[in-house]
């Protein structure tokens, strides 16, 4: 049985699936009896909070042509050191996490690779999480912009509602997975 851990969960999200995933990762470590605060890159006082507070930082983002959100690139920047002494993880949520061809597993190891040159950190665990096409809330232009993206990779093209691609029993077992790696000491920091 795991010491009960008090964990940092810091997020940056576009329209929004990117909030339901750290929702269910909180939800999750709270049913393992972890305490997690959850907190929006968007916020104000984000760039305040300090990873040295907690026990273990996960960080999540999506991705929007190619580039996290700014404001999680900030984050990170900002705090080096603290992320780089304490277990972490990142969750990359994106569409190319649900592709299997290899200019989607190319580009989504590229984000991460950029991600990491530019702000110091090496996140000890990754999980790529697909996202969400969100067509009812997105302008005319992107709806249109993101059906053909969608027609061409195979994916749902019925722009009349919403499609979830997202893997949740997979999100729980990585999860899971991060908490074991943490009790066996094996991440930064542990
Ligand atoms: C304008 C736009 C650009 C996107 N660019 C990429 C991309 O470059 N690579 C990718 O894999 N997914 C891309 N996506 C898909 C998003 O990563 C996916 O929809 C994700 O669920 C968004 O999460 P969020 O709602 O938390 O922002 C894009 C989505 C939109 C709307």
């Amino acid at each position: 049985m795991q010491m009960p851990m008090n964990l940092l969960l810091i997020y940056g999200t576009t329209e929004g699936q990117t909030r339901k995933v750290a929702a269910f990762v909180a939800d999750h470590l709270a049913a393992r009896g972890h305490k997690t605060r959850v907190v929006s890159v968007g916020d104000c006082a984000a760039a305040d909070i300090d990873p040295s507070a907690f026990d273990a930082v996960i960080v999540a983002a999506s991705i929007h042509r190619g580039c996290y959100q700014p404001a999680v690139v900030r984050y990170l920047e900002q705090h080096p050191a603290a992320l780089r002494a304490r277990p972490g993880a990142f969750l990359s949520v994106s569409l190319a996490a649900a592709g299997r061809a290899p200019d989607d597993l190319e580009g989504r190891e590229a984000c991460v690779a950029r991600l990491s040159q530019r702000t110091g950190w090496t996140p000890p665990m990754i999980h790529h999480v697909a996202g969400a096409f969100r067509y009812t809330a997105y302008s005319p232009l992107k709806r249109w912009a993101m059906k053909y993206i969608a027609y061409r990779k195979g994916g749902p093209t019925d722009t009349s509602r919403d499609h979830e691609l997202t893997d949740w029993a997979d999100l729980a077992r990585f999860v899971d997975a991060f908490l074991q790696q943490i009790g066996r000491g094996a991440l930064a920091g542990a």
